[in-house]
């Protein structure tokens, strides 16, 4: 059973839900495949598990995650278990701000009429269910876009750095892949640590990248990370894919490396085995050489939107759609690339 605004009228905070229909709008997809699977539906408004609420989604995000979902690619996530022949979820979208309208048996974190931000299984739609440990209430003075944007590629940012790359201030960081979703957060949460930030990026984004707290900024195409000039004691790599030996070239002699991700790693893996050698490269050498998948999770989730609420870090929203452009939207992502995040407003986010 449910507590629901709809019937139950008591809760002060029920004045301000509206009625919940049975029935709501989504980008949904029922097969693997490109911007031409997803497509706006009419679907069930989910229902709560025990420890889950009801969000109505004001604004969600599209990062390169929603791509691989989208594409089912590479071919390893199918089976880490997002589903091997069709996705298992129809709906995408996972960044949500939004307010709860309805709450499970066991949820005493949040009441219905709360504004929340975080986490959701299906946010390219009307309502979404998320899981009260994925989400946070949103700081009164955080805007709903900039909260919607910001929970997937900052908490991967915000773990690169401190629970895996262990930043301390003053230390020198490589940001690969500084203007893109992770990247414009780790620029800014790493320079917000006391980090000296150099970001890689393309030459269109150079000056976006020293705007949110580059001291340089280098573009991808003209000058490898080994040629910088400089070593680093803490290299991000979130894109490029450069291999292990020129990582290293640019690392201090006991510098950490985070891998965090890189497309064209082919259709199977998606280069994970990068990943397995510098784990095993590190179990014989001085420099600490990583990767890791983010955890989604409140360790996270709250101190992010703490730095949100304390201005140490602005989400850069590169692009904006509504729920009707998400095909066309992901795919411009896909594509072109998009400095920061894409919003998708859906109810109402200004
Ligand atoms: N480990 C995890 O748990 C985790 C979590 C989230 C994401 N990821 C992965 O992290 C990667 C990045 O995700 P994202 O959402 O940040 O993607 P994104 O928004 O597309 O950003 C990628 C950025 O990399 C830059 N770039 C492209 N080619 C480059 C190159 N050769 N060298 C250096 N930079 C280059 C692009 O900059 P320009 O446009 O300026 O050229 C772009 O801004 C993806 O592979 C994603 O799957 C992993």
């Amino acid at each position: 059973m449910i507590t629901n605004v709809n019937h139950q009228q008591t809760d002060e905070r029920s004045a301000v839900s509206e009625q919940l229909p049975t029935s709501m709008a989504a980008a949904v997809r029922h097969r693997y495949g490109g911007t031409d699977s997803v497509e706006l539906e009419r679907v069930a408004v989910p229902d709560p598990g025990r420890r889950q609420v009801v969000v109505r989604v004001e604004a969600s995000a599209i990062d390169r995650g929603v791509v691989h979902l989208m594409t089912g690619l590479p071919l390893l996530l199918r089976v880490a278990g997002f589903g091997v022949l069709r996705p298992k979820q129809p709906i995408l979208g996972a960044d949500v701000a939004g307010r709860v309208v309805a709450v499970g048996d066991d949820v005493d974190r949040f009441h219905v009429g709360d504004e929340v931000m975080g986490v959701a299984n299906g946010a390219f739609a009307d309502f979404a269910v998320a899981d009260v440990d994925k989400l946070v209430m949103r700081p009164q003075n955080v805007p709903a876009e900039q909260a919607a944007v910001s929970t997937i590629s900052g908490i991967t940012a915000l773990q690169a750095l401190t629970a895996v790359g262990r930043l301390t201030p003053g230390q020198r960081v490589l940001v690969i892949g500084a203007s893109g979703g992770v990247g414009s957060f780790a620029v800014q949460i790493a320079a917000a640590l006391g980090a000296q930030v150099t970001g890689v990026a393309g030459a269109k984004n150079l000056d976006t990248v020293k705007a949110l707290g580059a001291v340089h900024a280098v573009d991808h195409r003209t000058t490898p990370i080994d040629a910088i000039g400089s070593t680093f004691d803490l290299i991000i790599d979130i894109a490029g894919r450069n291999p292990l030996r020129r990582l290293r070239r640019a690392l201090t002699p006991t510098g950490t490396l985070v891998i965090v991700g890189g497309e064209d790693g082919g259709r199977v893996t998606g280069g994970i085995g990068r990943n397995v050698r510098a784990a095993l490269v590190s179990l014989v050498v001085r420099q600490r050489l990583t990767a890791f998948i983010s955890k989604e999770s409140l360790e996270f989730i709250e101190p992010l939107s703490e730095m949100l609420a304390d201005g140490s870090i602005t989400p850069l929203i590169g692009a904006r759609t509504d729920l009707a452009g998400v095909a066309e939207a992901i795919g411009t992502l896909d594509r072109h690339g998009v400095a920061g995040k894409t919003l998708v407003t859906i109810g109402g986010a200004s």
